[in-house]
């Protein structure tokens, strides 16, 4: 229902839309907690709002939810679990380059409708060999078609015999014979060949393979039924895994601004390993530092923006209205916003900078108004609340800690007193930079004669469970939170959002108090 006029002015005195609230706090650094949105007149029910982002043209996310690029948080599995729920994973690059392709490989191959280049084996190779193959590239299955030296189809290993107790027999001895293997003939598939072999499997229970075959009978490609059970579920669910026009997940890498034995930017080894990552199907590209607005990220940015024309482009760290400028000019598509909210960050104790975050997003969002850019909100978010106070001013958030203790998450459990942690660790930590990372703070972690300051420590999270549940409790806060300020989208988010400053003795009312809590249900 609409309000009075007097109502809405007496609102307005206390509730003020961001370019009233932010200017009026213009010699203050404000924080998450340091402010909380009012509510609006509501038709809005949170299970129906909208969650989708574009972050740039042909990056389209369907929650606006980003991992980061940190050695405790974004490898092949958190990247490829942030896509299913329709987000997006950044991989590190605190590891070899040619790893780093391989783990952006792993992500853009984990489900195809078709696959399109399935692993083969031959005839000739022995089960031992299949079984160190599957150890190596880490694969998760092990059925696999068996091709001759002329691509001509030999027969299918089930799964069942690739076991140590027949690795010295030869894979002829254990497939099942070509006679005896279900395939299709390309031509055959169709316009949707995902609901072809939807039927197939519907018609032959018990077969989980569907292999797809030339007129010379050369191996065109594999379905699996598990495959194909999840893309067809995906085809009725609410957010959709974030695909690229060729159904793959979407994955994006991070990079530095890699510099040379002269301390000039490296712009072959950047091209190469840039180029070496959009072959693997990169979706985009994170140039990656914590001090943006710099000349080293500002000419990386430009070396890719020339070199790849419509790649989608990340840059930062910056906080400044300045910084996204130069960023945008420079090339960038969207730009990261952040320095020293994260929450294994110590810049601002080491180097005495950093902007408390929602004044820095605050800033960063008018300047976008300037620029066709996206914002991205990096570094402290510790609820979905943050996200939701975030999403007022930013196209998307980037978060680490929170997502650091899913077991998607690279790194070992530990058990600790009987409750169960995972390491997370800052980039800047003195570990992670001798690991790779120095480049990020602008140093060099292996050079003995140069003192370097760590600017983030290194930590533990408690094990949290999956990344979908966690990610589902955080989608569910942003949903209600949407709901309360009758926005069904973000973009009605940024405009509806109403601000006030919180006291101290508002923060503490703001979470449970007085009680002592009880955790029965499963959450
Ligand atoms: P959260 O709060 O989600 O923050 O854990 C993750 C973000 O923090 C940044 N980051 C660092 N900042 N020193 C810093 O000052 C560090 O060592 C460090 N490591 C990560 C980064 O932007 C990340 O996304």
């Amino acid at each position: 229902m609409a309000a009075s006029k007097d109502s809405d002015s007496l609102d307005s005195k206390f509730y003020k839309a961001a370019d009233a609230f932010f200017p009026a706090y213009n010699n203050t650094g404000l924080t998450f907690d340091d402010l909380t949105l009012a509510t609006l007149y509501s038709e809005v029910l949170p299970r129906e709002t909208q969650l989708d982002t574009v972050l740039a043209e042909g990056l389209h996310l369907s929650i606006p939810i980003i991992s980061s690029d940190m050695d405790t948080v974004t490898e092949s599995r958190m990247a490829i679990a942030m896509a299913l729920n329709g987000g997006l994973g950044l991989i590190h690059y605190n590891m070899a380059d040619r790893d780093q392709l391989s783990e952006v490989s792993r992500v853009k191959n984990n489900v195809h409708g078709l696959i399109h280049e399935p692993i083969k084996v031959s005839p000739d190779q022995l089960i031992g060999d299949v079984l160190s193959l599957i150890e190596q590239r880490r694969f998760s299955f092990s059925t696999f078609p068996v091709v001759d030296s002329s691509g001509k189809l030999v027969g299918l290993l089930p799964g069942h015999v690739v076991k140590q107790r027949y690795a010295k027999r030869k894979v002829a001895e254990a497939l099942t014979p070509r006679s005896q293997v279900h395939t299709v003939h390309k031509k055959e598939l169709g316009r949707d060949p995902i609901a072809r072999a939807d039927r197939f499997f519907t018609d032959h229970p018990g077969i989980h393979k569907l292999l797809v075959v030339d007129d010379q009978d050369r191996l065109h490609g594999l379905f699996t039924m598990s495959d194909v059970e999840r893309i067809t579920a995906e085809r009725n669910a609410q957010f959709k895994p974030a695909r690229d026009s060729q159904f793959r997940l979407v994955c994006g890498a991070a990079v530095s601004a890699t510099r040379n034995a002269f301390g000039e930017l490296d712009r072959e080894r950047i091209l190469n390993h840039v180029g070496a990552l959009v072959e693997r199907g990169v979706d985009v590209i994170a140039v990656s530092t914590a001090h943006g607005h710099s000349k080293g990220v500002g000419d990386t940015v430009r070396i890719l923006r020339g070199a790849f024309p419509k790649l989608p482009i990340f840059a930062g760290n910056v906080t400044s209205g300045a910084g996204v400028e130069y960023l945008a000019e420079c090339g960038a598509n969207a730009v990261k916003v952040g320095q020293g909210p994260g929450s294994i960050c110590t810049t601002r104790i080491v180097a005495g900078v950093g902007i408390p975050q929602m004044t820095a997003l605050y800033v960063a969002s008018r300047a976008v108004q300037r620029k066709r850019v996206t914002l991205l909100a990096d570094g402290g978010i510790t609820k979905s609340g943050d996200i939701v106070k975030a999403l007022t001013l930013a196209h998307a958030v980037i978060c680490g800690g929170i997502l650091a203790g899913c077991s998607e998450a690279p790194g070992e459990v530990m058990d600790i007193g009987g409750k169960l942690y995972k390491q997370y660790r800052g980039m800047g930590s003195m570990a992670a930079m001798k690991a790779g990372s120095a480049a990020r703070y602008g140093h060099s972690a292996t050079d003995p004669n140069r003192k370097v300051a760590p600017e983030g420590v290194e930590a533990l999270k408690e094990v949290s469970g999956t990344a979908d549940r966690v990610l589902g409790q955080l989608i569910g806060g942003i949903q209600s939170g949407m709901g309360y300020l009758g926005a069904a989208n973000l973009a009605q988010l940024r405009e509806n959002a109403r601000f006030i400053r919180v006291s101290p003795a508002g923060q503490k009312e703001a979470a449970p108090h007085d009680v002592i809590e009880l955790k029965t249900g499963k959450n």
